[in-house]
């Protein structure tokens, strides 16, 4: 069924602010556009990101063609797939004449041109914003006036990708994530010019391909890496205010809250350079709000190549296999202890639901979506506003308050949303 702008505006307490330029978008819906077109895809770049999308549509059933500059990447990429293929053979997750059809299905090209019978395009290319509308230019002189050109870009706008087209209203951004076969979530990012018929057709071929969908506004980071930023960053601060050491935040964050992973070791596993990277184009992109602030500590890590588990050495050590070495004896299980951790868990929640609020608040994205994208992008143990439910609007705001009391800082400034919902005896599912 096509989620219609009304409903994704309904899920926006029927706020349309004016960035979200629905009337343009309302009336700019192309008749030629049908969701059984989306039989040939095109995609740019044959990286990590790219031959993980590649394969996800090839299993779906579509005829893709990976393009890549490098012929050395689409021959890595082609057998890498063949490995991944022959591994899920094994484990019988899918039949060898499965395989034989996936495999079967894409086709490597060494140039944008062979791109042209394309009804979709996926580009996952250098995080380059020059480099990708050249490519983008080149690609609408080869495709016709219907195929959707999207971009799987992590941080750039696709309003500004957008821009290099004749017809941006056939441009949308699609972000899937690492790995892509396996992580269930993608956010679909209508810009300012995409048409309702692209972000309808680009939303449901996703959903055909077997994914979860949130759409996002095309702000830094869309939803998933924008309101993540409390795991890291409250974790960081706790860290260097000496309340605690990195072991007993993972502690209380997986012990309390039941999250897979303790923030330092997450951060480790994405890398101390990558996340940090994300944390400062975020807090640019964000005008330097102190809220998305990054922590001298994770950037001497970084300088230091302390990385995480790629390098060795992180926050933690870890052996040739990417175990974790160093590991303190057990923490005391003593009742002071549990509440310690409770504390640093409840600061930590706190801020992250904060964060989602706020994402709300701005409308970024639905409250389903919201929600769905932190348990299906980053396998949180629940949504943190159907959490924030649970813990009730008086605790949200008290709790950010007293955070604020404390330290006079903007960084912890309670999110209108939630004060707004206490007053009105409010919740966000309930
Ligand atoms: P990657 O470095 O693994 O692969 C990029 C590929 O693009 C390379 O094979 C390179 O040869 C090729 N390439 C570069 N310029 C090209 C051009 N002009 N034409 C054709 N091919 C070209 O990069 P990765 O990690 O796959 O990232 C790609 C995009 O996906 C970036 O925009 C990134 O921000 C985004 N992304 C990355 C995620 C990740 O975890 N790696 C997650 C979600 C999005």
């Amino acid at each position: 069924m096509l989620k219609s702008v009304s409903r994704i505006l309904k899920e926006n307490n029927n706020q349309c602010h004016p960035e979200f330029a629905c009337a343009e978008r309302s009336r700019s819906i192309q008749g030629s556009f049908n969701m059984t077109n989306i039989k040939n895809v095109g995609i740019i770049g044959a990286g990590t990101m790219g031959s993980g999308i590649a394969q996800v549509a090839a299993t779906a059933g579509c005829n893709v063609k990976l393009f890549d500059l490098k012929q050395e990447a689409l021959d890595k990429a082609k057998s890498s797939l063949e490995k991944i293929m022959n591994r899920l053979v094994e484990k019988g997750r899918i039949t060898s004449e499965e395989q034989h059809r996936i495999q079967e299905n894409i086709s490597y090209v060494s140039s944008l041109k062979e791109l042209e019978d394309s009804n979709m395009t996926i580009e996952a290319i250098v995080e380059n914003l020059e480099v990708k509308q050249k490519v983008f230019q080149e690609l609408e002189g080869y495709v016709d006036d219907d195929c959707i050109i999207a971009s799987n870009t992590s941080s750039l706008s696709i309003a500004s990708i957008a821009a290099s087209l004749k017809k941006p209203e056939r441009c949308v951004g699609i972000h899937f994530f690492n790995p892509a076969p396996l992580m269930k979530l993608v956010e679909v990012i209508p810009a300012i010019q995409t048409s309702d018929a692209t972000l309808k057709i680009s939303e449901e071929t996703i959903k055909n391909w077997g994914k979860v969908v949130a759409v996002a506004k095309d702000t830094p980071g869309f939803i998933v890496n924008r309101v993540a930023r409390p795991f890291y960053g409250e974790a960081l601060r706790i860290y260097e205010e000496g309340i605690a050491d990195f072991e007993t935040i993972d502690r209380a964050m997986k012990e309390v809250g039941g999250f897979r992973m303790g923030p330092f070791e997450l951060m480790d596993f994405i890398g101390n350079d990558v996340n940090y990277t994300v944390t400062e184009t975020v807090f640019a992109a964000f005008y330097f709000d102190p809220r998305y602030k990054p922590a001298f500590t994770q950037k001497r890590f970084s300088e230091a190549g302390y990385l995480g588990r790629k390098s060795g050495r992180g926050y933690y050590q870890y052996d040739a296999q990417g175990k974790i070495i160093s590991r303190h004896a057990e923490l005391d299980s003593a009742s002071h202890k549990k509440e310690f951790s409770t504390e640093i868990f409840e600061r930590i929640l706190v801020m992250l639901i904060n964060e989602a609020a706020d994402a709300l608040f701005l409308n970024i994205a639905s409250a389903k979506d919201i929600d769905n994208a932190m348990t299906k992008g980053v396998n949180y143990p629940k949504g943190l506003l159907a959490w924030a439910d649970e813990k009730g609007m008086d605790w949200c705001v008290e709790k950010m308050d007293a955070l604020y009391n404390l330290y006079h800082e903007d960084r912890y400034r309670c999110s209108p949303l939630l004060r707004r919902m206490r007053e009105k005896n409010q919740s966000f599912f309930k």
